[in-house]
């Protein structure tokens, strides 16, 4: 199996606060992991510092076999902030260009906008069901539209690997169902998903592995197939410990 991401003991604190503790986890390519914890209790965090954005010790997190501290591939990597579409709203940009720019993350600085980019940028557009949009201001959409372009912003770069920080909170339901419907089927086609949300249900419904934080408690890791949405509740809740074989 390919080895995509393992976390390996992290422990995390901000001056003033411990965040993570002893946290571990291995993902192949393929895994959807669901990220399950109350306000506060470090899931943007781990996100971030898989994204090497927080000063992470040696040898905690490996990405495709290389510890962040020397990983270079960052094109692997696509990322879907809890706040992207906060930024939207006075951002004077259109569809198109909000995703064509991460394109020019990957190719060579000021290289000219091809009419395969064009193709490639719609392509992805048509995937998150925003194609008609591509002339709109990204600042005239809904919460949930904005959502599906900064997915399509993501996926432009081809990652291999794609984190999500609660892209479907603050989004309307029927844009909800339709990006969680997205994610599921990028996960199909074998991309690997890292994903949080407050909403456990669907989360236990959609990924393969889920991470765990109870409160005042380590990460718990767990193989979705071993548990039943009850028992995952009451690891959330502290009333039970997962035992792993
Ligand atoms: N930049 C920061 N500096 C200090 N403390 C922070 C910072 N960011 C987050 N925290 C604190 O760290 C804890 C975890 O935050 P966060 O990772 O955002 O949790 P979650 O995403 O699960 O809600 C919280 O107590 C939060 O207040
Ligand atoms: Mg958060």
């Amino acid at each position: 199996m390919d080895e995509i991401l393992r976390v390996e003991n992290l422990n995390f604190e901000y001056p003033d606060a411990p965040v993570l503790r002893d946290v571990s986890f291995t993902l192949n390519k393929g895994d959807f992991l669901g990220i399950i914890g109350a306000n506060g209790a470090g899931k943007s965090t781990l996100i971030k510092l898989i994204l090497n954005l927080l000063p992470c010790p040696k040898g905690a997190i490996t990405l495709f076999g290389e510890d962040i501290s020397s990983f270079k591939d960052a094109h692997k990597i696509g990322y879907v902030s809890q706040k992207s579409n906060a930024f939207a709203k006075n951002f004077p940009a259109t569809v198109e260009e909000v995703v064509a720019a991460n394109l020019y993350s990957q190719k060579k600085l000021f290289s000219r906008y091809t009419r395969a980019d064009r193709d490639h940028v719609r392509e992805v557009l048509s995937r998150v069901g925003m194609d008609g949009y591509l002339d709109k201001p990204i600042g005239k959409l809904s919460g949930g539209q904005q959502q599906r372009v900064f997915i399509a912003r993501a996926l432009v770069a081809e990652p291999e690997l794609l984190l999500m920080d609660e892209p479907t909170s603050g989004v309307d339901a029927a844009n909800a169902a339709a990006i969680t419907d997205i994610i599921t089927d990028l996960n199909s086609r074998g991309m690997t998903i890292v994903m949080t949300n407050h909403d456990t249900p669907a989360l236990f419904k959609i990924s393969s592995v889920l991470l765990i934080f109870c409160e005042h408690g380590n990460g718990e890791f767990v193989k979705k197939t071993d548990l039943t949405l009850d028992e995952v509740n009451d690891i959330f809740a502290g009333r039970r410990k997962h035992h792993h074989a």
